[in-house]
């Protein structure tokens, strides 16, 4: 697939997410990490500890920004302050994407501090494009939109999840994030093949990819990202990067954090299928990736952590 601006950074390899408990680990033992990947929200401040670790981090790695309040989908417009401390924070980090969520979270000013479905209408494309294009000009750097995990669909939708993503990125003239994880995660709860979503992403806009691992609850799954990434997740992950070619991922781990090295080696096993994805000829790209599918699925053999009891 030829590179372009969404998909052309191939060489970013296997990231993981930058977490406080992990701070003085990577300040002292500096271990050697593709990229990491930041929460914008919590560097989008005028001074103070977390721009001081932010810029020791700045000078050994690559940063990736990561948003969670820009709220696409929401109504509401955006707002120009935190555009501007955005766009500032993106000049120290020169981060070569910006992603947030292909989500809603906000009404009249009301901040729900939730990523919360969309629905599904041509209405809702055409709201989300337009201030996907309006972050994008002001701030000046690509921006990337990633999938949600989702517990509850509307009846207005007038399409699937995935011809949604498809219209929205069409229109906003944008990347993705695609997040197999919470694919998966939605799959189970609405019942859809993940594949097929999956296979219906434009590859060519994809440019980075996030895997985390999820809890499985008596009637549904919830996105916990507190565990390694299950077999389930490592298969869909492989179908992606058969589809797209070596891809940026980020491994995304936010509760019950183990040791840095713990997280980061649940991280390095996308590794195996980067290189197959990387090596094979064209040819041979589906056998090598789904063989890698397998080894990593008997690696992990183990059972998806079986719970019951209320979500968090
Ligand atoms: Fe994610």
């Amino acid at each position: 697939m030829p590179a372009n601006r969404f998909n052309g950074l191939t060489d970013y390899g296997v990231g993981i997410g930058l977490r406080i408990p992990h701070y003085q680990h990577i300040l002292s033992r500096k271990p050697v990490v593709d990229w990491f990947e930041i929460i914008s929200e919590n560097y989008m401040v005028d001074g103070g500890r977390p721009l001081e670790v932010l810029d020791q981090i700045l000078e050994q790695y690559r940063v990736v920004q990561h948003g969670v309040s820009m709220y696409f989908g929401s109504v509401d417009p955006l707002s120009r302050e935190h555009l501007k401390r955005l766009k500032t924070l993106a000049r120290r980090t020169k981060t070569p994407w910006l992603s947030d969520h292909l989500c809603w979270g906000s009404v009249d000013g009301r901040y729900t501090h939730d990523l919360l479905p969309m629905p599904y209408t041509w209405e809702a494309v055409e709201v989300t494009a337009q201030k996907i294009r309006q972050v994008r000009d002001f701030v000046e750097v690509p921006v990337v939109v990633e999938n949600v995990s989702s517990y509850a669909e509307f009846h207005a939708s007038e399409m699937t999840e995935w011809e949604f993503l498809n219209e929205v990125v069409e229109r906003a003239d944008c990347g993705i994030l695609l997040d197999v994880n919470n694919i998966y995660v939605s799959s189970k709860n609405h019942s859809f093949d993940p594949f097929t979503y999956v296979n219906s992403v434009p590859a060519e806009r994809v440019a980075q990819i996030h895997i985390a691992g999820h809890s499985k609850f008596e009637k549904y799954i919830l996105d916990t990202h507190d565990h390694p990434v299950l077999p389930a997740v490592w298969r869909l992950y492989a179908r992606a990067i058969e589809r797209c070619g070596p891809t940026a991922t980020l491994l995304e781990w936010d509760d019950n954090i183990p040791s840095f090295d713990e997280v980061h080696a649940e991280a390095l096993k996308a590794n195996k299928f980067l290189k197959a994805a990387a090596e094979a000829q064209p040819e041979m790209a589906t056998a090598a990736v789904e063989a890698a599918a397998r080894a990593m699925a008997g690696h992990a053999a183990q059972a998806e952590p079986a719970r019951t009891g209320a979500a968090r």
